[in-house]
């Protein structure tokens, strides 16, 4: 006799399944709605809130850029004044937070710091599951303000160096390389820091936008969602990859030794970081604007030899697989940017997710303003009415 609920004979179709069709990695799927960036991956254009992502670089700054990402519009001078100053008052890390800083292993990788420490962050919130838009809006500017001092003030504890207090009177790009290095950056090194915050600032429903989005849409707080983006972004085939380019140009003896390099890696089926994207079948656009930022910055910190092996590498990669739609993704320059800025490796993908903080508040706040529980459904492909073998006869 068949226990109850176990069907013999055929199976029958599963209506609810068939009406659906699975897409592997969900690509070209819209499982979302944004006012935020419009990207055309076969043209190569990416916008945010309209405005080309080339103009928001050469003319905008990255506070700008936030409050356009989170209110649809460009500010007033008073409004950017507040929102500025409104950030300025956050950058001082809740009273707690840097005696657990100071607690970690100095061994610790910096991404696993910083997801650990906004996830902490948290606890500190006296009413962290307050979920209207106005509360996520606070929230996510308290995660903001804390984030570069988190990544500052565990990578001076780690160096053995004391920890130099955040200033109010800096910008976001200033007042990062200021706790970081001990001293205030030059104008040109803060301003193509404030280059690449902009350009991270924001990318469609990217794998760790879409994290942050799901989380979200149970209802659950702002620090998870972001926690959970932060996990997302690591991955080497997402932020990770400027790490990915960075070890790559540190292998490659020299610009002769280029082709040979990308050859063999071609050859045997591996992927040449920074390559490639998911949307963009064509230039990304932001790995243009970093292209001559890298340049520029190679030259001014003599540099040279990283920026002329870079473009060996996509000139040998445009020969090979560009007919496939294959060129640099916004992590292959950025690599010899932030190299040229000074920053030490395992900050790379810290850099991205502290300006991808402004995305991924903003695609928050979307979601929570017009909700809805993200549930989509798997295909079973694995056997029915299977017999429960007795655990000794197995
Ligand atoms: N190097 C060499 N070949 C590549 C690369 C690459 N970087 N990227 C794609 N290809 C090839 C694939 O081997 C495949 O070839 P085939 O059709 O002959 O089998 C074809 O191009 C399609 O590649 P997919 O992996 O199916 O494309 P998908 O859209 O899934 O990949 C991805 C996008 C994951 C970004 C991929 O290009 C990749 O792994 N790139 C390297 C990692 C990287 O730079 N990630 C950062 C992306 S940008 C960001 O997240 C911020």
């Amino acid at each position: 006799m068949q226990p109850a609920g176990v069907m013999s004979g055929p199976i029958p179709e599963n209506k609810d399944q068939s009406m659906s069709t699975y897409v592997k990695g969900l690509e070209g799927i819209i499982a979302a709605q944004t006012e935020m960036s419009f990207i055309d991956g076969q043209k190569g254009i990416l916008e945010y809130v309209g405005i080309p992502i080339g103009e928001l670089s050469e003319k905008s700054t990255f506070e700008e850029t936030v409050f356009l990402l989170w209110n649809k519009r460009l500010p007033t001078q008073a409004e950017l004044d507040k929102f500025t100053s409104d950030l300025r008052s956050r950058y001082k890390l809740p009273e707690g937070m840097p005696e657990r800083i100071r607690s970690l292993p100095r061994t610790a990788q910096p991404m696993h710091v910083l997801r650990t420490q906004i996830s902490a962050l948290g606890m500190y919130d006296p009413d962290p599951n307050a979920n209207l838009v106005e509360a996520a809006r606070e929230k996510a500017l308290n995660i903001l303000g804390y984030t570069p001092t988190i990544v500052a003030e565990f990578d001076r504890m780690r160096r053995g160096l004391e920890v130099v207090p955040p200033d109010p009177s800096l910008s976001f790009a200033e007042n990062f390389l200021y706790m970081l290095n001990g001293e205030k950056p030059t104008p040109t090194m803060a301003r193509a820091f404030d280059i690449c915050m902009i350009l991270h600032a924001d990318h469609g429903l990217n794998n760790s936008t879409f994290t942050a989005r799901v989380i979200i849409s149970t209802l659950s707080d702002v620090y998870s969602a972001i926690t959970g983006a932060i996990g997302s972004l690591r991955g080497p085939l997402h932020g990770g990859a400027n790490e990915g380019v960075m070890k790559m140009l540190n292998e490659i003896p020299s610009v002769d030794a280029v082709e040979d390099y990308i050859l063999g890696k071609l050859e045997r089926k591996e992927k040449v970081m920074g390559f490639g994207h998911r949307v963009y079948k064509t230039r990304d656009p932001r790995a243009t604007a970093l292209k001559s930022l890298a340049k520029q910055l190679a030259s001014d910190t003599g540099n040279e030899e990283l920026y002329i092996k870079s473009r060996r590498i996509e000139e040998v990669m445009e020969r090979e697989v560009g007919a496939k739609g294959i060129y640099p993704n916004v992590d292959f320059y950025s690599a010899t940017t932030y190299h040229c800025i000074g920053l030490k490796l395992d900050l790379f993908t810290p850099m991205f997710a502290m300006s991808r903080l402004g995305g991924w508040s903003g695609h928050i706040i979307e979601q929570l303003a017009d909700n809805r529980l993200y549930r989509p459904k798997a295909e079973y492909i694995g056997p029915h009415n299977a017999p429960y073998v007795p655990i000794d006869q197995r």
